[in-house]
């Protein structure tokens, strides 16, 4: 079959006859052969195998007909070889958070072929094995770091905030080490065939304005200004405040989540600058197909007047999601239902 270039014609901009599909997380527990393989390993195992990742990398495209792979990984699984221990259960866990400048100042920066080759392999294979574009992806440094500081997920990010405003120094060294961490692991997926990568920026909607603009956005523009070789999607949950300081950043795709209308995204960011990707809610697959083909059908419509779109969820699909309506939904992106 030829080479399924749609998701690289859209996020450059070019005219395409259909939006290109692809959900975030779309390996995963809601699909039986995924939890027939995480059966036999734990969560960490499972990332650092290479043939078990090709493996379920590909199964949501065998099953749905996707138009683009995202590599199996986790945004945490660089932070590991920093020096930080973690654990899934299934969420994150942190064993030995970073809260000083000394533990800052212990962290090291990963040099991905010696720290992630089992993250380069699985690149590797999946690009010989792949007749759709491959998407690597990296956490942003604020997601990252607010794991590190807060030892698993928070509601308040009081200790990442308490860090960010009484030890700014330490806040900065763990931040560039994340930044420059980030930077070698995503140049290096581009280096390995990843033919786009998407940055993860989950926690950024938790800060002010003024505090993404100070102490989150610059990590993320300094990335954005020094990958090469491949378009870069950021994608910042709850982020649509921040838009107008995030429409200065270097990149092609912009992740829109599912609380805000596409096409008031691209007003905020500046009309035209990126294709924007997103945005159907993704516990709307709970939904009846009726409800669902109804507002696929307005964000479609609504993605005609952008620069491109990507048709994906707003935010990661959730476990329980009933499989028939995945599928019902990617048919009707498709123009098949
Ligand atoms: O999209 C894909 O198919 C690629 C795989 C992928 C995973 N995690 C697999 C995973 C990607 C892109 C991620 C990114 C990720 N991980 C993010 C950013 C995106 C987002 O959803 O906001 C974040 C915040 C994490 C951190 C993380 N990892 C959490 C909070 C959890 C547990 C939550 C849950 O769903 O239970 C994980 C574990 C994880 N990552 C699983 C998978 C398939 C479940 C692990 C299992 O099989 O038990």
């Amino acid at each position: 079959m030829a080479f399924n270039d749609l998701l690289l014609r859209s996020i450059n901009g070019e005219k395409v006859e259909r939006p290109p599909v692809w959900f975030m997380r779309q390996a995963g527990r809601y699909m039986e052969e995924y939890r027939a393989v995480r059966k036999k390993v734990t969560f960490l195992e499972l990332c650092k195998n290479p043939d078990l990742c090709t493996e379920v990398t590909l199964q949501p495209i065998e099953a749905f007909g996707f138009d683009n792979a995202i590599l199996f990984s986790d945004i945490l699984i660089p932070i590991e070889p920093m020096g930080v221990k973690l654990d899934f259960n299934p969420a994150p866990v942190i064993a030995n958070p970073v809260r000083t400048l000394a533990d800052a100042d212990k962290l090291r920066e990963i040099n991905p072929e010696q720290d992630v080759p089992f993250v380069l392999e699985t690149v590797r294979k999946l690009v010989k094995a792949l007749d759709v574009p491959l998407i690597g992806f990296s956490g942003a440094p604020f997601t990252l770091a607010s794991y590190m500081v807060e030892g698993a997920g928070s509601k308040n990010y009081e200790h990442i905030k308490t860090l960010m405003h009484t030890e700014p120094t330490a806040y900065r060294v763990l931040m560039e080490k994340l930044a420059n961490s980030t930077l070698k692991y995503l140049q290096a997926q581009i280096d390995n065939g990843a033919h786009v990568v998407q940055m993860f920026d989950t926690w950024a909607g938790v800060v002010s304005h003024y505090d993404y603009e100070k102490f989150i956005f610059p990590y993320v523009q300094y990335i954005a200004d020094n990958l090469k070789g491949a378009p870069l999607i950021y994608f910042a949950k709850d982020a649509f405040s921040f838009f107008d300081v995030i429409g200065k950043l270097n990149c092609a795709g912009m992740g829109v989540d599912w609380k805000t209308k596409l096409t008031d995204a691209d007003e905020r960011l500046g009309k035209g600058k990126f294709a924007l990707q997103g945005n159907f809610d993704p516990i709307q697959l709970f939904g009846t197909k009726e409800s669902i083909k109804e507002t696929a059908e307005k964000i479609i419509e609504e993605g005609k007047t952008l620069k491109g779109h990507i048709f994906n969820l707003g935010h990661g699909i959730v476990p329980a999601t009933p499989r028939e309506n995945v599928d019902y939904l990617v048919k009707v992106v498709k123009g098949e239902a």
